[in-house]
């Protein structure tokens, strides 16, 4: 049996054309990542999160010499929500970086093991959130839900 998945998402050309809210969630995460810790990569991720409450959480990511002991940003923002807010909804996560790590122009996406984790913060709040992803060239792609960036999940159905 053959089966296939689809994801539509969002292109926008520059995040000036969205909404001020997501606007002003954007410069949040901008900085959050004035607080990374990235002396060793040089490459300053920023997670805002927008709760559905309207309070935002942010989160940066944050390295170590012994390497693999540092956190990325988004897991920072998400492990802060369940610290502080266990049970109130996610709306948004935007996530945003500035370095040379990457191209310019380079899609800035989540690691894989970021993506596990935000799908299973989706699964616990019982609905799904945006995602909003801000490239250096200020191309943004905006998902209605943080499954579709990581179909088959570990623990997906
Ligand atoms: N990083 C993030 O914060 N989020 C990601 O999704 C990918 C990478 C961080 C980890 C490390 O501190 C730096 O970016 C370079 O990989």
């Amino acid at each position: 049996m053959e089966k296939s998945h689809t994801i539509t998402y969002q292109l926008v050309d520059d995040w000036a054309e969205l909404n001020s809210t997501d606007q002003e969630m954007i410069n949040q995460a901008y900085s959050a990542c004035e607080n990374a810790y990235a002396p060793y990569s040089k490459f300053k991720v920023g997670a805002s999160v927008l709760m559905n409450n309207g309070q935002v959480v942010i989160g940066s990511n944050q390295e170590n010499l012994a390497y693999p002991s540092g956190l990325c940003a988004e897991r920072v923002a998400l492990f802060a929500v369940g610290a502080n807010y266990p049970n109130e909804p996610i709306a948004t996560l935007y996530i945003v970086a500035k370095g040379d790590l990457l191209p310019f122009d380079k899609t800035l996406a989540p690691c894989g093991g970021c993506r596990q984790v935000m799908a299973e913060s989706e699964t616990r709040q019982n609905q799904p959130y945006r995602v909003v992803l801000v490239s250096q060239n200020r191309k943004t792609l905006i998902f209605n839900t943080a499954k579709d960036l990581l179909p088959f999940s570990f623990g997906s159905d």
